[in-house]
């Protein structure tokens, strides 16, 4: 029962349209082209990401993952999205994570590209597509962003969809199994709306 109403709030969640890209919740019948497209990546994904568990892209392991999505947006902790180029090829992902409501109203987001797709301004039209949905569906106002000081892609990318550099944070994220310092951006709902 439990499963089925974790569904249901996944359904709640809308497609979000950008330039060229859609974003939409993760479903199990992404598995084959996810799974291959995080193997084939592996080499250029791996330096910037958390290690990846042994079974990463695993069957079991992608319902596992879908199951801490459904009740992560269940939870209004998360949600997960995948991005899917016009022609219907998924091309990599990007998700809005630990929100945080009270008196914070903020959360982050991290962000995958497929290496084969990278460079392409795919994800620009995902981050552009998505701030939209956190300021004026999810009613946050802050949302943050960090990465490694040496990831030119991703601070270029960063700077490019309105984050501002707010600061360096010392050994902040295990990034390829390495506590690593990380520079701090942040978008405000005031930098897009005024
Ligand atoms: C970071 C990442 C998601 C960007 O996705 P993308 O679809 O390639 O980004 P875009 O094509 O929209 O490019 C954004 C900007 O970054 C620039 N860029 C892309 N790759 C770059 C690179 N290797 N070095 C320098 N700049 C780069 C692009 O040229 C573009 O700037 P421009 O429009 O001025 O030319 C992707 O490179 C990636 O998945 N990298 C490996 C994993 C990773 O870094 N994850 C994020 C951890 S914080």
């Amino acid at each position: 029962m439990a499963f089925f109403r974790t569904l249901a709030a996944a359904e709640t969640i809308p497609t979000l349209a950008g330039d060229g890209v859609t974003l939409r919740v993760p479903a199990m019948a992404d598995f084959p082209r996810w799974s291959a497209l995080r193997e084939e990546s592996r080499a250029f994904l791996q330096p910037w990401e958390p290690t990846w568990p042994a079974d990463d892209v695993s069957r079991l392991a992608f319902r596992k993952r879908l199951k801490r999505y459904m009740r992560e947006i269940e939870q209004d902790q998360a949600y997960p999205f995948f991005v899917v180029r016009k022609d219907g090829v998924l091309v990599g992902g990007v998700t809005v994570s630990q929100i945080r409501r009270g008196v914070a109203q903020t959360c982050s987001i991290g962000y995958w590209m497929g290496a084969r797709y990278a460079g392409r301004g795919h994800m620009t039209a995902a981050v552009n597509a998505l701030t939209p949905f956190v300021f004026d569906t999810l009613k946050l106002r802050r949302i943050e962003a960090a990465c490694l000081p040496r990831n030119a892609a991703s601070i270029r990318l960063l700077e490019k969809t309105g984050f501002q550099r707010e600061g360096y944070a010392r050994e902040y994220l295990c990034i390829a199994g390495v506590w690593q310092d990380h520079l701090l951006y942040a978008l405000l709902r005031g930098d897009v709306l005024g």
